[in-house]
């Protein structure tokens, strides 16, 4: 198994580190446009790896896609990050070019990889990159409700005062601050509805604080987070490359399911060797599909932009 990570920035070496420790291939290559950048860090890794038992060759890549060939999975996490105040929508007409160029260079190499879009704003960048290279759509999934539904239940242990690991949570929708859509009515705490235990005015606010999750570290940090995105990234490859067929709230793209057609939006799907494999297409009650039906009319407005570049 070969995995390569396009972008060796915070997000993309911290995912390609996850994936290393976790042994999830043999061979891991991070790619970036700047010179020296991955080699050095993934020269850091493997020293890293000498003191955490694990065993894979690490390489650094400085934009030659050579050395990403014949790669099983492939991660974009290459693009510009949001700073205080900025959307991830903000980021469109930089990272749009970014990440069609990568995925075109990627697929001269390995054209049977599997793509993980993680670039902002991810929504767009997974449609983009679905039509731009003509893949099957089971090839292509976004990264965002695996993230957020992390958030969502760390604002939920939080107000439980338990551990995340007795959480269900999932996040659908659109992966922006005003699109995502946390399941409160969904959520269970070791099988149990978390409404049992939290008032309405809590959960509103568990879900309020997962909205703003990413921009709330983008205030304190400075620029946008990648401990949980990374980790993220390596748990969305993980399911793909042991065929976990764990479901995973990931952008894919729909036709019909939950009443949308031609786009990429965030829903439960079934991830496993051959990329997503299954949408779970569950009934969302009436203010869960209105507000679903809003999330995707924010992204096909934000597609839109991408006629216009
Ligand atoms: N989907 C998510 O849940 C999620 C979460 C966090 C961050 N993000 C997004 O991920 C992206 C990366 O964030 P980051 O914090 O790692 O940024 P970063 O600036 O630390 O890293 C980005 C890297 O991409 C590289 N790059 C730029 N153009 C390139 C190209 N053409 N080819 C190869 N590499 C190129 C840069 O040199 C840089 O090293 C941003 O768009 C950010 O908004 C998404």
């Amino acid at each position: 198994m070969k995995i390569t990570v396009v972008g060796a920035g915070a997000v993309g070496a911290t995912c390609a580190d996850n994936i290393a420790r976790r042994e999830l291939a043999e061979e891991v290559v991070l790619l970036d446009i700047k010179d020296g950048l991955s080699e050095g860090k993934a020269l850091d890794m493997l020293q890293a790896s000498t003191l955490l038992d694990c065993d894979v060759k690490i390489t650094g890549s400085s934009n030659n896609y050579e050395l990403t060939a014949n790669s099983d999975v492939v991660v974009i996490t290459s693009g510009i990050p949001r700073k205080p105040g900025m959307t991830r929508e903000d980021l469109i007409g930089t990272n749009a070019n970014i990440v069609k160029g990568v995925t075109e260079n990627i697929l001269k190499h390995s054209p049977d990889a599997i793509f993980v879009i993680i670039s902002n704003p991810m929504d767009t960048m997974t449609y983009l990159a679905l039509k731009s290279s003509g893949l099957p759509k089971n090839r292509i999934i976004g990264l965002g409700g695996i993230l957020d539904s992390a958030r969502f239940k760390t604002y939920l242990s939080l107000a439980l005062k338990c551990s995340p690991n007795d959480l269900q949570g999932v996040v659908i929708g659109g992966h922006g601050d005003t699109t995502m859509i946390p399941l409160t009515r969904l959520a269970t705490y070791s099988g149990v509805p978390v409404g049992h235990f939290l008032d309405a005015e809590t959960l509103q606010k568990v879900a309020a604080d997962t909205m703003v999750g990413g921009a709330t570290l983008t205030k304190l940090i400075g620029t946008s987070a990648w401990y949980a995105p990374g980790a993220a990234g390596a748990a969305l490859v993980e399911s793909i490359v042991r065929d976990q067929k764990r479901v995973i709230p990931c952008c894919v793209y729909l036709e019909g399911e939950y009443g949308q057609s031609d786009i990429c939006l965030g829903v439960p799907v079934v991830i496993g060797r051959n990329g997503w494999e299954r949408i779970i297409d569950f009934e969302l009650n009436e203010e869960e599909q209105a507000a679903f039906n809003k999330s995707a009319d924010a992204v096909r407005n934000m597609n839109d932009i991408l006629k216009t570049l």
